[in-house]
């Protein structure tokens, strides 16, 4: 690791990478963190400084870097073959990860259809639900629910259901119309009432509800009602509309339970799952009940006329079994249900302090907002764009903690697996950070 390296890696960076959701004139300005190695619960920085990866870079290392059997399993698929095409043929990790997953999820999705990310997951469910009306004779049943708030990914049809104002603001004249059912955080009575009225209303239109099950992540972490979900389970059954749980944030153990659904026990009709599904290599499946694979059968023309190049790749189908097997293998449910009450009261104290607001904690993510009427940040955005969570990110970094905010939210998204003393240096620097920038 030396120095002229780092500069010589940041300097090509800054002349031509085009980062995701980051400001140009900021990334100019800001000494990134370059990542040289990532190991467990830590990012090595060229520099040889060490941050824990308080967000399991963006949601998807529930089992840490560099995990020696995921490796493992990488390797040895890649010796046999790296990448084929997926129509027309098939092959062991595909296959047998498919019976995997049916016999853990929730039961009736018995159907697993391979794409190469979350927001490809999304688009999939999106045309499954189309396609299948057409073929059931109810063309006119084209249309979307959502949750206010909801992020189901940035593709055109993923971030048509999206509720997060800004992410939609500069897309808004090729997005197509979704009805939003809002907002989900509210008082319960009052958030089943209006999503009665809103799918009574629509039925006759609408092909499927969008639901980040228990909790919407990218617009803030916000927690809902289980008998949110229940109810649009039943809704949506009396309604013939379809309920899709988007599991690629919450599945995999996030909020507890494996799936963020089993909160409710209720089984979508289809279910979306990417980040920690293969953790290593870019992959999405979108799971479907029979009943909806059977509206596909009859004729030439009735298949799901979808698909990527990358489906089903072997290399990720293998890894993404090996995470299957560790999970079993090293408790990872046992290991959440230890260590989540841990995250849930340094949540619980931050959320005392003058300054924080809305303190909450579901599994194994904390997240509070810094727009309490003692905060020094009073009167600045308060949304993604703000600034306050910016400032814990920087005292973060100071403190060796890669904490990245989402405007005045800031959270902890640790890996699962993290050891207990290092989930307890992360808390401490999470809390230290929250409390210098409010002194700032
Ligand atoms: C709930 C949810 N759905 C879908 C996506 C999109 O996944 P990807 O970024 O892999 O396209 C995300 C990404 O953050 C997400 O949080």
């Amino acid at each position: 690791m030396s120095h002229e390296r780092r500069e010589r890696i940041v300097r090509a960076d800054r002349a031509h990478v085009w980062h995701p959701y980051t400001a140009a004139d900021l990334w100019e300005n800001e000494d990134p963190i370059v990542v040289a190695e990532a190991h467990g619960a830590w990012l090595v920085d060229e520099d040889g400084t060490r941050y824990l990866d308080g967000n399991a870079s963006w949601w998807t290392k529930t089992l840490g870097h560099g995990h020696p059997r995921l490796h493992a399993a990488l390797a040895a698929q890649a010796a046999r073959a790296d990448h084929v095409a997926f129509a027309g043929i098939t092959h062991e990790p595909a296959a047998r990860l498919a019976e995997e997953l049916v016999a853990i999820a929730p039961p009736g999705l018995t159907r697993v259809f391979y794409t190469d990310n979350g927001a490809g997951a999304i688009e999939v469910a999106v045309k499954i639900a189309v396609q299948s009306f057409v073929q059931r004779g109810r063309p006119e049943k084209c249309r979307f629910v959502a949750l206010a708030g909801a992020y189901h990914g940035d593709t055109v049809g993923a971030a048509s259901l999206g509720g997060v104002e800004i992410f939609r603001r500069p897309f808004a004249g090729i997005l197509f119309d979704c009805l939003y059912a809002s907002p989900s955080d509210g008082p319960l009575q009052e958030v089943l009432a209006r999503v009665t009225a809103l799918l009574r209303e629509n039925a006759d239109t609408v092909a499927a509800v969008f639901v980040e099950p228990m909790l919407q992540g990218a617009e803030g972490m916000r927690l809902h009602d289980p008998a949110l979900l229940r109810h649009l389970r039943a809704l949506c059954t009396e309604l013939d509309v379809l309920l899709v749980c988007d599991e690629v944030f919450t599945g995999y153990g996030r909020t507890g339970p494996f799936w963020a659904s089993a909160h409710a026990g209720i089984t979508p009709d289809l279910m979306c799952l990417g980040k920690a599904f293969s953790q290593v290599l870019p992959m999405g499946a979108t799971l479907a009940t029979e009943a909806l694979y059977d509206t596909f059968r009859g004729s030439k023309d009735r298949a799901l006329l979808y698909g990527h190049t990358f489906a089903g790749n072997p290399l990720g189908a293998a890894v993404a079994r090996e995470v299957l097997a560790i999970y079993r293998d090293e408790d990872v449910l046992g290991q959440v249900a230890a260590k989540s009450p841990r995250v849930a009261r340094t949540i619980a104290e931050l959320g005392a302090i003058d300054g924080v607001a809305s303190p909450r904690a579901l599994g194994m993510m904390g997240a509070v907002d810094l727009v309490g009427s003692a905060s020094p940040f009073e009167g600045e955005a308060a949304d993604y764009l703000g600034a306050a969570g910016w400032r814990v990110y920087r005292e973060a970094r100071r403190r060796g903690a890669y904490l990245r905010p989402l405007g005045n939210t800031v959270y902890v998204c640790p890996p699962l697996t993290i050891p207990d003393a290092e989930l307890e240096t992360l808390l401490d620097v999470f809390t230290e950070s929250v409390r210098a920038a409010l002194r700032a």
